[in-house]
């Protein structure tokens, strides 16, 4: 295990009824602004219990905060609270409506020409607005870890930051009964995919991360499915959010090697032709895991005996079988794995590539190896 430094200073409010619980955890003097996505809010009721949490307060709203949250539509937002003096910041949606949040909190007070900076050339967050938030999508793990995605045409970045951590976070299983089935499989999957580019490396003797990390995969497996078979039952739904917020707070990736080229390229495919960031992931990972099938084969292994409960055999053959449940898996949380099933073709992997290159994303992996040819490998075997 290597060494490490580990805080989440994130405070949890979980289960039923907890978004009341902003009404003793926003400041009493604060000048407030929500910030939410397209209307989901409004019709599920979570909007009517936020304002029924924020009475008697002074507060604005700003909305419209799309998937993959775009720069110029948080600018307008930026403008709103240097306008307003705004002094605190209350998220409430999926992954986009909190990372667009952060870039908000971090844009607002930023000195310099262009908050894009923050992205585009790594300028460090020098300070930032306090930002709490009401998660509706398990996924990201956005709602407890200082990390933001932020797009801009064919640019889809992300920046990191204490302070971009947020404060506190209201998980409430109940509203995610009136997620989509499209929005329930996207989060399994990036949530599974996160716990594994935190553990499909090469083993560094770390039991404990591995056992949490094989923990948090079975109860996505188990708890998954279900979800799309039983949507109103609320013990999965708790599990599957619990399990996404554990899989990206810090708690499994600290001490172990970490390879998150599967996002990285993954990105791209978003960026360039719209696929939710989920179908992304299960489009480069199983083809990833292939190529790179010998640097992770004494881990690919374990998580085939341990978590699929696979037969002992031959190395290889063990490291494909896993790779095939991973991909079944995908499948049957209704996310396609094959670049053709999102209409895409080979023209995709040259514009692929030569965004990695822009963008200096050219020695991915936890060994550094991949670079854009073995990248090209990778979407090929994806077709
Ligand atoms: O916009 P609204 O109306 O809210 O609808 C949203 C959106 O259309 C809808 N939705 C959310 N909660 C709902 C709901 N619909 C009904 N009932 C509810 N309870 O779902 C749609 C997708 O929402 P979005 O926030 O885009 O999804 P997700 O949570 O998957 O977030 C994806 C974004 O997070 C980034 C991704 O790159 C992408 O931009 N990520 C952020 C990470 C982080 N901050 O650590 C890490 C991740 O790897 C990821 O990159
Ligand atoms: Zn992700």
């Amino acid at each position: 295990m290597h060494n490490f430094h580990y805080a989440n200073p994130t405070q949890i409010c979980f289960g039923r009824g907890e978004i009341a619980a902003i009404r003793t955890l926003l400041p009493a003097k604060a000048r407030l602004l929500l910030l939410y996505g397209g209307g989901s809010i409004k019709r599920n009721g979570v909007y009517a219990q936020v304002c029924e949490a924020l009475a008697g307060r002074d507060w604005f709203e700003f909305s419209g905060i799309g998937a993959n949250p775009d720069y110029d539509t948080l600018m307008q937002a930026v403008e709103l609270v240097r306008r307003e003096r705004i002094d605190f910041l209350l998220a409430v949606g999926g992954g986009s409506v909190l990372d667009g949040a952060k870039f908000v909190s971090a844009a607002a007070p930023f000195q310099g020409d262009d908050p894009w900076a923050l992205l585009a050339d790594k300028v460090p967050v020098e300070g930032a607005l306090p930002l709490g938030c009401v998660l509706t999508l398990p996924a990201t793990g956005s709602e407890s870890n200082p990390v933001a995605v932020i797009s801009r045409g064919a640019a889809k970045l992300s920046f990191r930051s204490p302070h971009l951590q947020p404060r506190f976070a209201v998980l409430d299983p109940a509203v995610t009964f009136s997620l989509p089935a499209r929005q329930v499989g996207n989060g399994v999957v990036d949530a599974f995919v996160h716990i594994l580019e935190q553990y499909l490396t090469y083993p560094v003797q770390a039991d404990v991360q591995d056992r949490l990390a094989e923990g948090l995969l079975l109860a996505l497996i188990d708890n998954g499915p279900r979800a799309l078979s039983e949507p109103d039952n609320y013990p999965v739904r708790a599990n599957l959010m619990w399990a996404a917020s554990l899989a990206l707070n810090g708690l499994i990736g600290r001490g172990v090697p970490q390879d998150w080229s599967t996002h990285a390229i993954g990105h791209q495919l978003t960026a360039l032709y719209g696929l939710d960031h989920a179908q992304s992931l299960a489009v480069v990972l199983p083809s990833l895991l292939r190529e790179q099938a010998t640097a992770k084969q004494e881990k690919l292994c374990q998580l085939g005996r341990r978590v699929w409960q696979l037969p002992q055999q031959e190395s290889a053959a063990l490291s494909e079988a896993c790779i095939q449940h991973i991909e079944a898996f995908f499948q049957q949380m209704g996310v396609a794995t094959c670049l053709s099933d999102y209409g895409l073709h080979d023209a995709c992997i040259t514009a692929v590539c030569s965004n990695l290159r822009h963008f200096g994303l050219t020695m991915l992996g936890e060994h550094g190896d991949l670079d854009p040819d073995r990248v090209a490998r990778v979407l090929a075997r994806a077709r």
